[in-house]
């Protein structure tokens, strides 16, 4: 599985031919927008975690150019059917085969309101088992102990957390999250952004590192493979 990160939560994963994007928002991420052309961005599958502004704005863009089948909560997923496009609806707790492994969409602490304020469902994350990797996908979300549950179903090789605190978990909470999730890899998403998430990479870099743990700080159209 190859892991891309684009900026913000933005994520592509290759796992064997088949390509799964995150939570596409590039277009209004001054990070990234001069870097990432979105029109180059392959996608057979669109996963979205949660409606807001800087995890949706280029999914509609990016699932016109590709012909991608957007994968979300039943409400985000009613939000795209209804313009035409192709969908997968999934909530809480429930796991799907798609062709490039199984999906769960979990909980997450946040809101999730498109930009218009309409409804954008509760907020999730993704637990991703394909191709012998398993990959979670944090979302937005605050420390919750919810998270506890993941290992015990899954055993994670990644886990992308939120970093950027104010609006997330911040350094601090995503290392107790890392502890409840059982997996010291981690890459870090959601900072540095706007104001309000900037963070100090060593300082956050260190904390991890005196925990046990690694977590990884990607430039924006870098990649990992795992
Ligand atoms: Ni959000
Ligand atoms: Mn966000």
């Amino acid at each position: 599985m190859k892991i891309t990160f684009y900026g913000q939560n933005t994520l592509a994963l290759k796992i064997g031919e088949i390509n799964v994007l995150v939570d596409p928002f590039i277009t209004g991420n001054d990070l990234a927008k001069d870097k990432v052309d979105i029109n180059d961005l392959k996608a057979d599958y669109i996963l979205l975690t949660h409606a807001h502004q800087d995890h949706t704005l280029d999914a509609e863009a990016i699932a016109k150019n590709t012909g991608a089948i957007i994968v979300s909560n039943f409400e985000i997923v009613n939000h795209y059917e209804a313009k035409g496009f192709e969908v997968h609806p999934m909530n809480h707790g429930g796991s799907w085969d798609f062709e490039f492994g199984n999906v769960k969409y979990v909980n997450a602490i946040h809101t999730s309101s498109f930009p218009d304020g309409s409804y954008g469902g509760q907020p999730g994350g993704f637990v991703i088992e394909g191709e012998h990797k398993n990959v979670y996908i944090a979302g937005d979300t605050a420390l919750t102990m919810d998270m506890k549950l993941i290992p015990m179903q899954t055993k994670l090789d990644l886990a992308v957390l939120p970093i950027g605190d104010n609006f997330t978990m911040g350094v601090n909470d995503a290392i107790v999250a890392s502890d409840f999730i059982q997996c010291d890899k981690i890459l870090g998403c959601h900072y540095d952004t706007f104001g309000y998430i900037e963070i100090d990479h060593e300082e956050a870099k260190r904390k991890f590192y005196e925990k046990g743990k690694d977590l990884m700080l990607l430039e924006i159209g870098e990649s990992i493979e795992l």
